[in-house]
């Protein structure tokens, strides 16, 4: 993973109580990854609130709400429902939303990373993802996972079209020496009805992430940084990004996806 030096990691994990080992050994690694998010090592899960936990299976974020229910999310690319998801790939509403088929030369930016499920749909249809995901800990947990479905013989070529950046896509997308030919935004939105699970983790994105978005500007960086399409995900009924129409849509039952078709030659 890529680290932005614009980032700071105490601001948005402060609402963490800290990293907890359920290893039998604690290792380097383990103490970089707390130093890197600005957590303390606790050896108690606590009753309440949200808990970074390492263990053999890799990292989760478990979290107790007030009724004391736990609810634990990591990244795991590698189950049977991922499995069943990626030999049916090209069916998928965001690989058509992207107009063209895949090719080693297409990378698309994913500017908003989250959890990576779109990045991992992406590259499992071939395309190249550059995944921006500014806040600290869903980039460690995505990493996490990318890691770990790099070890599986199932999903290793899809994560090795994958690289991630924990920053700000804003500056990401100045930056870039090159336009991308897409970029692909999923601004969080009202919660939807949606599969238990899919819930489970956007209930995570949403009390980690909120608060952070910026739609409008990353909307601007996003046309100023590609050239050939900027694909905005949004809920099926929902506004327009910024109010502005696009030039088609691909829909379905629960989200939509925007397309805004741009003709700008490379630079
Ligand atoms: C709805 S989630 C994306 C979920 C993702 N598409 C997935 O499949 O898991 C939106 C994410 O965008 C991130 N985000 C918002 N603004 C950003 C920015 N300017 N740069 C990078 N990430 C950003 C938030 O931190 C949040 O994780």
């Amino acid at each position: 993973m890529t680290q932005e030096k614009t980032h700071r990691p105490d601001k948005e994990t402060s609402n963490l109580g800290g990293i907890y080992c359920e290893n039998s050994t604690w290792l380097p690694e383990d103490d970089a990854l707390a130093e890197r998010l600005g957590l303390p090592r606790i050896s108690k899960i606590p009753d309440r609130g949200s808990v970074l936990i390492v263990s053999e299976k890799g990292l989760s974020l478990l979290s107790m709400d007030d009724q004391g229910m736990a609810m634990r999310v990591g990244v795991d690319f590698t189950s049977g429902d991922w499995q069943r998801r990626i030999a049916s790939v090209r069916r998928e509403r965001i690989i058509r939303a992207m107009g063209r088929k895949a090719d080693r030369t297409t990378t698309i930016i994913d500017a908003t990373g989250g959890l990576g499920r779109d990045a991992f749909l992406l590259a499992a249809a071939g395309f190249q993802v550059q995944v921006v995901e500014r806040n600290p800990l869903l980039a460690a947990l995505l990493e996490d996972g990318l890691l770990r479905a790099g070890e599986s013989r199932f999903t290793r070529d899809i994560s090795a079209r994958i690289s991630l950046t924990c920053g700000d896509a804003c500056h990401y997308l100045e930056r870039q020496q090159q336009r991308a030919g897409i970029v692909y935004l999923d601004p969080l939105f009202p919660a939807q009805k949606k599969s238990a699970k899919v819930k489970k983790e956007l209930q995570v994105i949403r009390e980690i992430a909120a608060g952070d978005d910026d739609p409008t500007r990353l909307f601007a960086a996003a046309l100023k940084g590609a050239t050939e399409r900027v694909v905005v995900k949004r809920p099926q009924h929902g506004p327009w990004l910024d109010d502005r129409p696009p030039s088609y849509c691909v829909s379905g039952k629960i989200v939509r996806f925007d397309i805004y078709l741009l003709n700008i030659k490379n630079r």
